[in-house]
């Protein structure tokens, strides 16, 4: 009796002091701060097992396609930041994704402008601003939030980070900013409220239709191909295969007609599987004709990673200058 006390006794002290270490172990939150990388947490608890509660084989995962995040979604939190705060200390905004506020100092260019924290004296803490989509010209001395990423200027890293963006800022100015702290922003918020870095979204131009009709038919097409595969049903998947591979067909017709070689491939490649599919099928070879699924999804992703742009409101465009 005695014993079992003890040991019911230690096993409480041992689950109360692996209860603090893993209380003291959660990193603290660091209030207005520029958040710093996530230490490894010293007692990481063990990953507790997925319980299987089906035990059946694993239907064919179905690729659902994760929900886009919006165009311009920064890869990291958003720190806010004055102006001021990065004149007098910008190493410790390098990299950072920032909300900048501060008042427009220098209109420089089409594209680009300088902030400081006063919006009536200069305060010879500029922050350089370029805004390669820039709409209008910011109001002169009125205030911004600019938000974007904060690197030091150097050309050569502008030329890597903002592709297909030319510096048109003099070379003086380019002197006189080099090594300063620079915000590439995609977006500048007036006091109105308006981002006028903010592309308008252009309406989809006859190729863009004709294209969406095709596309369409294909992602209903997939899910029903899943479904008929896991079914077993031979004539449903004949049926949908055939959506697929004559969507696959035009769509190489499409890309074909614009000279567009990779993306005919692409497009061929996905006929191909599709192809496959109805072979096998042919052949009442249901497993066979599953190991084409993967491959053929695996072509729209190819394609829409290279020719389709995603806008602003959720809408596709063929990438400009296909
Ligand atoms: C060879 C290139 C290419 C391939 C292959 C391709 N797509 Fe697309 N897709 C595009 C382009 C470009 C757009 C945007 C322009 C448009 O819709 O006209 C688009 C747009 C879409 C859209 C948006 C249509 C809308 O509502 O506006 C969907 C959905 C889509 N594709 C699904 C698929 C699926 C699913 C596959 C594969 C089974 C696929 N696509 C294969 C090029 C391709």
């Amino acid at each position: 009796m005695k014993r079992s006390t003890i040991s019911t006794v230690t096993l409480g002290s041992l689950a109360l002091g692996a209860f603090l270490i893993s209380c003291t172990s959660l990193p603290k939150a660091q209030a207005g701060q520029a958040p710093t990388p996530a230490q490894a947490p010293t007692q990481a608890p063990a990953p507790t097992p997925d319980p299987d509660p089906d035990p059946a084989p694993a239907p064919t995962p179905a690729p659902a396609p994760a929900p886009a995040p919006p165009a311009n979604t920064p890869p990291k939190p958003l720190v806010p930041v004055a102006a001021s705060s990065v004149a007098a200390n910008p190493d410790s905004y390098v990299g950072e994704f920032v909300t900048m506020t501060g008042a427009v100092e220098t209109l420089l260019t089409k594209t680009s402008f300088s902030v400081d924290q006063d919006k009536t004296k200069a305060t010879g803490k500029e922050v350089l601003v370029l805004a390669p989509t820039l709409q209008t010209q910011a109001d002169a001395n009125g205030y911004v939030t600019v938000i974007g990423q904060l690197i030091k200027f150097d050309p050569a890293e502008v030329a890597t980070k903002l592709k297909g963006y030319t510096i048109d800022l003099s070379p003086e100015d380019q002197a006189k900013f080099k090594g300063q702290p620079v915000v590439l922003a995609t977006a500048v918020i007036n006091t109105a409220g308006v981002d006028i870095a903010k592309k308008p979204i252009p309406p989809m131009n006859a190729d863009e239709l004709a294209l969406q009709k095709i596309m369409t038919k294909l992602p209903p097409a997939q899910a029903a191909l899943r479904k008929a595969l896991d079914g077993k049903d031979l004539d449903l998947i004949k049926e949908q295969a055939t959506i697929l591979k004559t969507a696959f067909t035009d769509t190489e017709a499409f890309w074909k007609a614009k000279g567009n070689t990779e993306a005919t491939k692409f497009a061929a490649d996905g006929k191909r599987h599709a192809e496959a599919i109805l072979l096998n099928i042919g052949l009442a070879n249901i497993d066979a004709a599953k190991t084409s699924v993967t491959p053929l999804g695996a072509t729209c992703a190819s394609c829409h990673g290279k020719y389709r742009e995603r806008m602003d409101d959720g809408t596709f465009r063929i990438k400009a200058g296909q």
